[in-house]
């Protein structure tokens, strides 16, 4: 089941929530920041060990005191007009976290508007790329997992849900 709500992602409770992270992985603002200080400072322990994640990449860690088991943290692209290799990396993104929820046999995912925040993304051919990937991907794999893609305001629900039912 694929739906869009608005929540702070930090309150839901799935296997996995997925982290807009930069390459460090040390942390930042935005969904970065509202996580980690969620999650405590085991977070940021384990991320300390991961070495950093390439843009387009991800990686997985524990969820600490969050309610998901699990966070992804996914490195998005800094917008930069779209002909930098965006779209891909943001694809690539999506593609990366369903791999590994997907291979850890999670039942349940929640997604923040990758890179539509502090990396200027703009947030309707973002919504685009993210209702695709996760759609052909769960296509792909015939298994059954709930993906939610979380909306930090009321315009970027919206999108998504112009998106899902277009
Ligand atoms: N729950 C759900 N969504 C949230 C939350 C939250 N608690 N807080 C912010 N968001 C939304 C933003 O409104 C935006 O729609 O997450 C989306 C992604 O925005 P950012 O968090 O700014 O992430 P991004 O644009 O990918 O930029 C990543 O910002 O915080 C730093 O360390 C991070 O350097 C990295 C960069």
């Amino acid at each position: 089941m694929i739906q869009a709500l608005q929540a702070d992602i930090t309150t839901l409770n799935v296997d996995a929530i997925v982290n807009a992270a930069n390459g460090t992985l040390l942390g930042g603002g935005g969904v970065d920041g509202a996580i980690h200080q969620a999650a405590g400072p085991g977070l940021l322990e384990e991320c300390r060990t991961l070495g950093g994640c390439e843009t387009g990449d991800a990686r997985l860690t524990m969820g600490y005191d969050l309610p998901a088991r699990y966070v992804i943290h996914a490195v998005g692209p800094v917008w930069e007009g779209g002909r930098s290799g965006e779209p891909g990396l943001l694809v690539s993104c999506y593609r990366k976290s369903m791999e590994i929820a997907l291979g850890r046999h999670f039942m349940s995912i929640a997604f923040p508007a990758i890179s539509t925040g502090v990396y200027g993304y703009p947030v309707e051919p973002a919504a685009r790329i993210a209702v695709e990937v996760v759609r052909d991907t769960l296509k792909a794999s015939g298994k059954p997992m709930d993906v939610t893609f979380c909306c930090h305001s009321e315009g970027d629900l919206s999108i998504y849900k112009a998106v899902l039912n277009s």
